[in-house]
């Protein structure tokens, strides 16, 4: 039977890449799916458009919607398709994101500012009406929000998108709290998978193994009844990975009332840190 049969879908930047091919998966499986995406291909028609098309060719439930998501017209206007078109909302991918890599003496403001208005920013404009909506109606939902391994350990000449993608991870742990009493399950999801810019550098054995697809499953799972009353996770997923990413904390130095000067603390370090060495973000590519 299939997994999401009479769910609606919203997701933004669904036009190419992993957007596409979670909007796919997830109307295979019987979703009626939104999707969103401001970009054009080569001959200016809307990407959101093909990618409905292409769903609809194959028996699914799709509308495309072109508006820009980090504005808050942009955000309102994704909840009004899903319920002009098909009723309701159950599931929420927050997908679309940007880059503008640069070191951080390179960077200028507008580097800064695009990033954290379309990474971070869309996080609210959409969100919020959704979440209204799933909680007024009584019907809960699934939200996912789209963070990197980038923002959670850190990679170099990113620090614009990696302060963005950190705000994504802290602001889907607090809308899993928030969400909980009514049935908002809530994840944050650090994907990678072979993109427009890196596919052509990639062999064929890595673009297959780092295909889209397999990320795509790992949403699926999220989404549906299959990870049951599960919320508040971060998982890390591609083609050749799957697993949660979770802060663990040391031991510490702790004790009652305690007030320890610089040089206990010094003394102490053996319990202040973790002796494991941390992640990069190389670690991830395996
Ligand atoms: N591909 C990876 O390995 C990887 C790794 C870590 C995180 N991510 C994240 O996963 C998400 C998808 O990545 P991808 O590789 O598929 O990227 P992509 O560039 O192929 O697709 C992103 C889509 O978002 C759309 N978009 C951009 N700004 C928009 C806006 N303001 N409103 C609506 N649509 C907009 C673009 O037109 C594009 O089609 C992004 O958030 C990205 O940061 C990807």
């Amino acid at each position: 039977m299939a997994l999401l049969e009479g769910k609606v879908a919203v997701i933004t930047g669904a036009g190419r890449g992993l957007g596409a091919a979670y909007a796919k998966r997830l109307a295979q499986e019987g979703a009626a799916v939104v999707i969103n995406d401001i970009g054009k291909d080569g001959s200016g028609k809307y990407t959101a458009e093909a990618v409905a098309a292409e769903i609809r060719a194959a028996g699914g439930r799709a509308a495309a919607q072109t508006e820009d998501i980090s504005t808050t017209e942009g955000g309102t206007s994704l909840l009004q398709a899903a319920l002009d078109n098909f009723g309701a909302i159950d599931i929420l991918v927050n997908n679309a994101g940007i880059l503008r890599d640069k070191s951080l003496l390179k960077m200028d403001e507008a580097d800064w500012d695009i990033i954290q208005k379309v990474n971070l920013k869309s996080m609210y404009t959409v969100t919020k009406p959704v979440f209204a909506w799933m909680k007024e109606s009584g019907r809960g939902g699934v939200i996912v929000n789209t963070s990197s391994v980038s923002g959670i350990v850190g990679n170099f000449g990113q620090s614009n998108y990696a302060a963005s993608k950190a705000g994504v991870w802290g602001f889907s742990n607090v809308l899993a709290l928030e969400g909980a009493k009514f049935g908002v399950r809530v994840w944050t999801l650090a994907p990678a998978a072979t993109s427009t810019l890196t596919a052509g550098l990639l062999s064929e054995d890595l673009q297959k193994q780092l295909a889209p697809e397999h990320v795509a499953e790992v949403l699926l799972y999220m989404v549906s009844e299959l990870s049951g009353k599960r919320t508040g996770h971060t998982i890390f997923a591609s083609g050749q990975s799957i697993r949660e990413l979770k802060l663990v904390p040391a031991e510490g130095l702790r004790g009652e009332g305690m007030m320890l000067d610089a040089r206990a603390i010094a003394a102490g370090e053996d319990k202040l840190y973790r002796t494991e060495a941390a992640l990069n973000v190389m670690d991830f590519a395996r």
